[in-house]
């Protein structure tokens, strides 16, 4: 038994630093799909309600009762501590804002972010709105990050490399437009888990990073800032601000590597067929 044991540690000693990422069955593909549309549905059931004078938390009670009542749970809902059941992330706020007696106001732009787990699956997915009027400057980001999302979405597929997916947005968002890419935050794998490998840097770097294969399925995330990139976190542990105070936007699909490209599992019913 010990020579077992340490032949064992011997070999993973030795191993090359590579990580095992999951490859999906068919049938936990039906899963993940099944998750992924029910998330999407929730962005489309609460856009109506994204209006002036709606709290995050009249927000994040609808989409609660929309996944409960289609017989799932929504993944952030105790997540590490995470006390609500969505992220609402208005303005200045790049990720994980925690809904609250805040009121929208006209002009604001608010991130939903959309974590479902049906029969055992996690879909994510997430979408920027606008409340009411809103900057010209404002309208621009957010249009920006959701092309930004999808020239990332353009790289995925068998055999390709996973750096070239955050190189594609940062070459677009950055180089083209001056805008800041987030480094902190990252996209991931997911399935039975919220958060797994691989990571998706949203700031890649052309032909590195390990390569797609058939059945991965990861979200492609990416925040991007008016200004500065770099973020801060509040006091209440998750809340994450833009350093200077600007403007960030986000927009997120969990995808699956085919055998010929990409599907994206979280398009909403408009998108879809
Ligand atoms: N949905 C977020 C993501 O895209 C994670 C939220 S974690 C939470 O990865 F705890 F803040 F909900
Ligand atoms: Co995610
Ligand atoms: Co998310």
């Amino acid at each position: 038994m010990r020579d077992l044991l340490d032949s064992l540690d011997d070999r993973a000693a030795r191993a090359p630093p590579t990580v095992a990422i999951d490859i999906k069955s068919k049938p936990e593909i039906e899963k993940m799909r099944r998750s992924c549309q029910l998330a999407a549905d929730v962005l489309d059931m609460i856009e109506p309600h994204v209006v002036p004078g709606v709290t995050t938390l009249e927000l994040d009670r609808l989409c609660h009762e929309f996944i409960v009542r289609a017989g799932a749970y929504p993944a952030p809902l105790n997540y590490k501590g995470f006390p609500k059941s969505i992220c609402t992330s208005i303005n200045e706020v790049v990720c994980h804002g925690i809904p609250g007696d805040r009121a929208l106001v006209e002009g604001d732009i608010v991130n939903i972010d959309i974590t479902t787990i049906l029969d055992g699956y996690h879909g994510d997915t997430s979408e920027m709105f606008c409340v009411g009027e809103v900057d010209p400057a404002a309208r621009k980001l957010i249009d920006v990050t959701r092309r930004a999302l999808w020239l990332g979405i353009q790289e995925v597929g068998p055999n390709k490399r996973i750096g070239d997916i955050g190189a594609a947005i940062v070459e677009f968002a950055q180089r083209e437009h001056g805008y800041g890419v987030v480094e902190a935050f990252c996209g991931h794998g997911i399935g039975r888990e919220f958060h797994t490998a691989p990571q998706v840097s949203h700031v890649g770097r052309r032909g590195t990073g390990m390569r797609m294969r058939e059945g991965m399925t990861f979200t492609i995330e990416p925040m991007i800032n008016e200004g500065t990139p770099n973020c801060e976190i509040l006091d209440d542990g998750w809340t994450a601000i833009t350093r200077d105070g600007r403007l960030s936007a986000q927009a997120e699909h969990t995808v699956l590597v085919t055998a010929d490209g990409v599907e994206v599992l979280t398009l909403r019913s408009s998108a879809r067929r």
